[in-house]
């Protein structure tokens, strides 16, 4: 049911899906994609052999629209979700989608639904979410030949109720996401349906996510279930590096460039084992992402071992981020790199 703005209390929002009026449409038959347009938000009809139905031949994007003090509405990097978007589309057999088409679409259904953006002082934004699914029918394993593009929005709060506080979170042994080969590094539906059993049982047991481990060595920290991972290690900033099983966050590149330019710091992608959590030379850790933003790991359990980071609070590093990364977002601090595009 679609929600007027004016009943929307945008100072409690969580992450939670609240209907809005426009989203964006394209179909692709016959080897190309048409036009594309805005209608109103709401159902459609699908073959119940769609590829996507049966295969899970889905992919898809998660982007916000960010109003600043100005009353100005921005994007993050775009362009880069737009690449990613197509990264996905080629691990999963899908047709491509034209990046400048990308980015005005998603201009488009922001505008388009711009009473819906969460105002400045409330911390929240509009979560974009493109999504390309095969919906051509199918029954032998092997690509659509008709597909959808759907680009929709929701205003949404913190991804994690806890919020800067920080998570508790736990380390997984007896699941991984993705293996060596797979489909990790593209944003897929699949990646997604797989964590969801984990998080489940996690949950259960009070903590806010799981952190997987590679499914080869089952030592090696992939990346939290919706963000990638971080950590201070005898302070240099360490991140597991893009080896094809994670997905390569726009944040987690954005904040390595932050890092490293206006922080000065020593930056290292490679393997962390799980065991250098629990050491003290590991003084931070956090995890990053478009729905994460920056969120501090408060600590980490595996098995009967627990690690509390910086007594519990957010790291010092992690603190200096977070204020970067949000502050240029929101335009209160000079966008130097110029990441941010105005809708
Ligand atoms: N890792 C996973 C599994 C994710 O779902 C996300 C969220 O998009 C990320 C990492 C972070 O990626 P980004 O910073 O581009 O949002
Ligand atoms: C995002 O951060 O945009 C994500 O896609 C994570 C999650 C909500 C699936």
């Amino acid at each position: 049911m679609i929600m007027e703005p004016k009943d929307i209390d945008f100072y409690s929002l969580g992450f939670n899906f609240i209907e809005t009026k426009i989203m964006f449409v394209s179909n692709y038959k016959d080897g190309k994609w048409d036009e594309g347009k805005l209608i109103p938000f709401g159902n459609f009809e699908i073959s119940p052999a769609a590829c996507i139905l049966n295969y899970g031949q889905g992919i898809f994007e998660g982007m916000k629209a960010l109003r600043t003090k100005n009353g100005e509405i921005t994007l993050f990097r775009p362009e880069l979700n737009a690449q990613r978007f197509n990264d996905s589309a080629d691990r999963m057999l899908m047709p491509n989608y034209n990046p400048d088409k990308f980015i005005d679409a998603i201009k488009q259904v922001v505008k388009a639904n711009e009473e819906y953006i969460p105002p400045y002082d409330s911390g929240g934004a509009l979560y974009i979410r493109p999504i390309m699914i095969g919906n051509g029918p199918i029954v032998g394993v092997k690509p659509a030949m008709e597909y959808k593009v759907i680009m929709f929005v929701t205003p949404v709060g913190p991804y994690f109720p806890e919020g800067f506080q920080g998570i508790d979170l736990e380390i997984t042994k007896k699941y991984t996401r993705s293996a060596p080969g797979g489909t990790g590094a593209a944003k897929t539906c699949c990646n997604y349906a797989g964590s969801m059993l984990p998080v489940k049982e996690t949950k259960e047991r009070g903590y806010a996510q799981v952190i997987f481990l590679d499914a080869v060595h089952m030592e090696y920290i992939d990346e939290v279930g919706t963000a990638n991972f971080f950590a201070v290690i005898n302070g240099t900033l360490v991140t597991p590096e893009l080896s094809g099983t994670i997905l390569p966050g726009i944040t987690r590149k954005s904040i390595l460039e932050l890092a490293t330019n206006k922080l000065g710091m020593r930056i290292e992608e490679r393997d962390i084992s799980y065991k250098e959590l629990f050491e003290d030379t590991c003084s931070e850790s956090f995890c990053a992402g478009t729905a994460a933003v920056i969120t501090p790991i408060k600590s980490v359990v595996i098995e009967d071992k627990k690690r509390i980071f910086s007594e519990g609070k957010p790291g010092e590093l992690t603190r200096k981020l977070y204020e970067l990364l949000t502050g240029i977002q929101r335009l209160d601090i000079e966008d130097t790199f110029k990441w941010m595009v105005r809708v």
